[in-house]
C-alpha cells in the first residue's frame, strides 16, 4: 500500500495536479488519496483501475490533439466503466467519442439506419425527470444499434409506491442490462445508481451537476459547423464562447464548460448575479453580468433557459426584463463576432432567453443541429460503454 500511495504522489507531482483532483479524476472520488492514506481498503480492480487511469494519462499529457493516430487504442482509448460526467474525462477521450460519433452521423442520414452492434444486448432507460430530446434519442440510438430498448417513465414505476432509488438499482440491475441511461433531479443520483449496477450507467443528466452527452452532442455540432466553414482543427483552440443563462442551476452550463474547456476554447458565462454561482472562476469561465460586454468578439453564443423547476423562489424581477437584460436578440447578436454561431440545447422559451428570428437564422443558427447530433453521440457513448461488456477485442 506503501508503494502505491507513493507512486500516487509522484504520478501527481509530475503532472502538477493535486491529490483530491487525482481522486476525482482517476475513482470520482475526491477524498479517494486521503481515504487511502488512513488505511483505506483496496479491491484489486481498484487497483487495476487506477494504474490503467495513470498509464492513459500520461500518454495522453504526451499527445499533441492533432495527431489522432497516437491516441491510446483499446481500453485505453476510454478506460471508463461508464459515462458520469465530463470531469472524468480527458481531452483524447472526449476527442475519441467525437471521432467514434462520425460514422453514426453518416449512418443517420442514410435511407435505412441500422447496425446490429448491440443485437443481443439490452438498454434500460431510466427517466426520472421530464424529457423529450434526451430520452428520444437514446431510445432511438439504443434501437438504431439493435439493442432491446426498455424505457422506464418514473411516474409509472414503483418509486410512486415509496420504493428507494437504490432499491430501484438494485430491481434494475436484477434484470441484467447491459446499460442503464438515467436521468434524475438530484445531483450526484447516478452515481448512487452506478456504484449499485454491474453494468455502466450513463448520465442522462442529473439535477445542477452534470449532463455529459449534451456537452459531447454540442461539441460535435460545433466541430461540424466550424468544419463547413473550412476549420479542419480536431479542437477548439482560441475559440471564445459564451454561455448565458441560468448558470446557477445548469447542468448543461456546467458539462459544457468543462468540455470546451478541455477542447482549448475560452469560456465566458453570464447571466443576472443571483444566477450565478459563486466561485464560477474555479472552473476556469470568466464572469460577466453584462450581457453586451459579454458578447463582445465572441465566436460562439450558447443560450440557456431558466431552469423554473430548480428554483426556490424568485430569482429574476420578471421573464420581460430578464429578457431585456439577457435577451439574444437581432440587435444585440450585433455585438459578438460577425458570423457568431447560435446555440442552444433545448427546451427553448422563445421570447425570454432568446429571440425566434435569431433561434432560426439559417446561417448562423446550430440548434437542430444540436438535435440531429445528440442522436449519434449517443449511440457512440452506448457503443463504447458496453464494449468491456461485450467483451470486444482490446476491451477489458
Ligand atoms: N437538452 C435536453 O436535455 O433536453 P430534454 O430535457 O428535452 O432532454
Amino acid at each position: 500500500m506503501h508503494d502505491l500511495i507513493s507512486e500516487i504522489e509522484q504520478f501527481c507531482l509530475r503532472n502538477g495536479i493535486s491529490e483530491t483532483r487525482f481522486g476525482e479524476l482517476a475513482m470520482n472520488d475526491k477524498p479517494f488519496v486521503s481515504q487511502l492514506k488512513s488505511g483505506r481498503d483496496l479491491r484489486g480492480s481498484t487497483l487495476r483501475k487506477l494504474k490503467k487511469f495513470m498509464v492513459s494519462f500520461e500518454a495522453k499529457e504526451t499527445l499533441s490533439a492533432s495527431d489522432v493516430s497516437t491516441f491510446p487504442q483499446g481500453d485505453l482509448a476510454f478506460p471508463h466503466h461508464g459515462l458520469l460526467g465530463i470531469a472524468h474525462l480527458q481531452k483524447h477521450e472526449i476527442l475519441f467519442i467525437l471521432d467514434q460519433a462520425q460514422q453514426w452521423v453518416e449512418l443517420n442520414r442514410q435511407s435505412s439506419k441500422h447496425s446490429d452492434l448491440l443485437s443481443g444486448h439490452t438498454v434500460i432507460n431510466a427517466f426520472f425527470e421530464n424529457s423529450t430530446r434526451t430520452l428520444l434519442s437514446f431510445e432511438i440510438a439504443g434501437k438504431r444499434l439493435g439493442a432491446d430498448v426498455v424505457n422506464m417513465h418514473a411516474a409509472q414505476s414503483s418509486i410512486k409506491k415509496g420504493e428507494t432509488l437504490i432499491d430501484t438499482a438494485i430491481t434494475l440491475n436484477a434484470m441484467r442490462p447491459d446499460a442503464i441511461v438515467i436521468r434524475h433531479a438530484s445531483s450526484g443520483a447516478t452515481q448512487l445508481i452506478a456504484d449499485k449496477v454491474d453494468c455502466p450507467v450513463i448520465n442522462a443528466g442529473d439535477g445542477q451537476h452534470e449532463h455529459p452527452t449534451q456537452a459531447l452532442l454540442d461539441a460535435l455540432a460545433l466541430r461540424n459547423a466550424l468544419r463547413k466553414r473550412g476549420d479542419k482543427s480536431q479542437d477548439f483552440n482560441g475559440l471564445r464562447v459564451t454561455i448565458c443563462g441560468d448558470i446557477l442551476h445548469s447542468r448543461v452550463a456546467r458539462s459544457n464548460i468543462l468540455c470546451l474547456q478541455a477542447l482549448g476554447a475560452i469560456v465566458r458565462v453570464c447571466a443576472p448575479p443571483a444566477l450565478m454561482p459563486s466561485g464560477i472562476e474555479a472552473l476556469g469561465a470568466e464572469p460577466f453580468f453584462d450581457f453586451d460586454k459579454a458578447l463582445q468578439s465572441t465566436d460562439v453564443i450558447m443560450m440557456l433557459r431558466l431552469q423554473n423547476e430548480r428554483m426556490e423562489g424568485q430569482f429574476i424581477p420578471s421573464a420581460r426584463e430578464y429578457h431585456y437584460m439577457y435577451g439574444l436578440t437581432e440587435s444585440r447578436l450585433k455585438e459578438a463576432a460577425v458570423d457568431a454561431l447560435i446555440m442552444h440545447p433545448g427546451p427553448m422559451n422563445r421570447g425570454v432567453e432568446i429571440d425566434s428570428e435569431v433561434a432560426d437564422m439559417l446561417d448562423r443558427s446550430i440548434i437542430t443541429n444540436q438535435v440531429e447530433m445528440g442522436v449519434a453521440i449517443r449511440m457512440a457513448c452506448l457503443d463504447i460503454v458496453t464494449r468491456s461488456f461485450r467483451k470486444v477485442d482490446g476491451w477489458f
